[in-house]
């Protein structure tokens, strides 16, 4: 019986990460995408402009970061840019939450 227990919490989450397929590991869930995207135009907004055409930050528009690495930009996402206003934002977002973030900005941000 306890092994089977085991097994079962072993497997099954294993199991849920399996079906999701490979990339899907990077997606946040609903509600936390909700979250994220409602921090994306107020907190990032509040530097980077609610349509992220740039203010005290650079523009984050599709266009801007198209040749940019995403995982360079997630990383600059978590880390900050030291000397600069750009803050550091590895304590509320994980790495799979800052790339999808930079994945959305690089799709562009449907109004
Ligand atoms: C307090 C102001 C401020 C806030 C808030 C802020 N940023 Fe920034 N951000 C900046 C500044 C300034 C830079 C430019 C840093 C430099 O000079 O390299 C920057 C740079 C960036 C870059 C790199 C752009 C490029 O083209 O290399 C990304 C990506 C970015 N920010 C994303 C975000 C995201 C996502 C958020 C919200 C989670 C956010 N920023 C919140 C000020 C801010």
């Amino acid at each position: 019986m306890l092994e089977r227990a085991l097994f079962l919490a072993v497997a099954i989450p294993t199991a849920v990460v399996a079906a999701q397929g490979p990339d899907a590991t990077a997606q946040p869930d609903a509600p936390r995408r909700e979250v994220l995207m409602h921090r994306l135009l107020h907190d990032c907004g509040s530097c980077h402009g609610m349509t992220m055409k740039g203010g005290l930050g650079p523009p984050l528009l599709p266009d801007a970061l198209a040749d940019k690495d995403s995982e360079g930009l997630a990383g600059i996402v978590l880390e900050g840019v030291p000397g600069t206003p750009m803050p550091p934002w590895k304590t509320e977002l994980t790495q799979e939450e800052a790339l999808w973030l930079v994945e959305r900005l690089k799709q562009g941000l449907t109004p």
